[in-house]
């Protein structure tokens, strides 16, 4: 008997507390009115069932409001070697921007995989470090993977780069820019010194060293030099502003020490003296350089107006015969 009442009142006490806690999770869904009325088994159920639905939702996906499409006309150049009956043409599409990312390249890239994946366009980094997706937009020679796309009811226009030639829509040829910048020769010199390679570090001082700002940054993307009206109608002579650069930029390193026949290289009717200062190419240069200014100071070396400056530090290299001695490579 005694054990039959404490097993009723344990059994009571685990309904209330059951049911205590039912309250906490549920709060006014349970319908009663004191703690200890033992819940409906309807109620429980409807509650655990309002539990289910409620979780059921959270884990569902989020509603995502519908974006009204925001359409923006690119009209693209194109032209296919493979058909070469077919002039070149401006392809017309209509782009979703709601779809693709900010930048002109995002566009174009959207175009290849939705509308037509024959365009065809170089890419690489989308960061504008390689310099491979230089193309004309809107008129502006210029990176399509930092040129951001303005929405405007007036078309996109891509054309490839200005008086190159084509090898297909977009892809230009840029066999004679790439022979011309081999042309300068564009790494450290440093003649007699072949047997030292490797030895030593060729040292810089920091001044030195701030001489190469605004020229080691250029990615030889081309966009300055298609810009330029006298390599249009010279380019197989003239070397064109980004090569121009290059060469100033080797010329003027204080660890290079074939500058004089790196001028004398330059020093012809065509090479550089074409530039006319128009300066269309630091306007256009996606990098924010000024290749105007580096050729206006080749130039400057080159007449004899300015000498380039002996090295903050000299680079001793070991002598070959004993290995100890030092002695400084640079005579002037
Ligand atoms: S100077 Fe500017 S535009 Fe010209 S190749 Fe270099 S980065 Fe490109
Ligand atoms: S400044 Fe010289 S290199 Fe630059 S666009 Fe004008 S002519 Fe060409
Ligand atoms: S993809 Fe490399 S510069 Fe644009």
């Amino acid at each position: 008997m005694f054990a039959a009442v404490n097993y009723v009142r344990f059994t009571g006490r685990l309904w209330s507390r059951g049911f205590a806690r039912l309250r906490r999770l549920h709060g006014s869904r349970l319908s009663s009115t004191t703690a200890d009325k033992i819940p409906h088994s309807s109620e429980v159920e409807a509650a655990v069932a309002a539990d289910v639905a409620g979780v059921a939702a959270c884990k569902g996906p989020p509603t995502v409001a519908k974006l009204a499409p925001r359409l923006q006309t690119v009209r693209v150049y194109r032209w296919n070697p493979e058909t070469p009956n077919v002039k070149p043409y401006m392809q017309q599409f209509s782009v979703d921007l709601n779809k693709c990312g900010t930048m002109v390249l995002d566009v174009l890239g959207l175009i290849k995989a939705q509308h037509d994946p024959t365009l065809s366009y170089r890419r690489s980094c989308r960061e504008g470090i390689c310099g491979c997706c230089a193309m004309n937009i809107d008129g502006v020679n210029t990176l399509a993977c930092i040129t951001k796309v303005k929405e405007s009811p007036q078309p996109l226009v891509v054309y490839p780069l200005p008086h190159a030639y084509v090898i297909r829509d977009l892809v230009p040829d840029m066999e004679q820019f790439l022979s011309q910048f081999r042309q300068i020769d564009p790494y450290l010199k440093r003649p007699g010194e072949d047997s030292f390679l490797g030895m030593r570090q060729i040292l810089q001082s920091p001044r030195d060293r701030s001489k190469l700002d605004g020229l080691y940054e250029c990615i030889m993307c081309a966009c300055c030099t298609y810009s330029c009206p006298p390599y249009w109608w010279l380019g197989d002579k003239y070397l064109g502003p980004a090569v121009l650069l290059q060469a100033y930029r080797w010329v003027i390193d204080s660890r290079d020490t074939a500058h004089k026949e790196r001028l004398a290289k330059l020093r012809d009717f065509y090479s550089v003296y074409r530039c006319k200062t128009i300066f269309n190419c630091t306007k256009t240069c996606p990098k924010g350089l000024n290749p105007g200014k580096a050729i206006a100071q080749l130039k400057r070396l080159l007449a004899g107006l300015m000498k380039k400056e002996k090295p903050d530090l000299e680079t001793t290299l070991p002598n070959p015969c004993h290995g100890e001695e030092q002695y400084p490579c640079r005579k002037e």
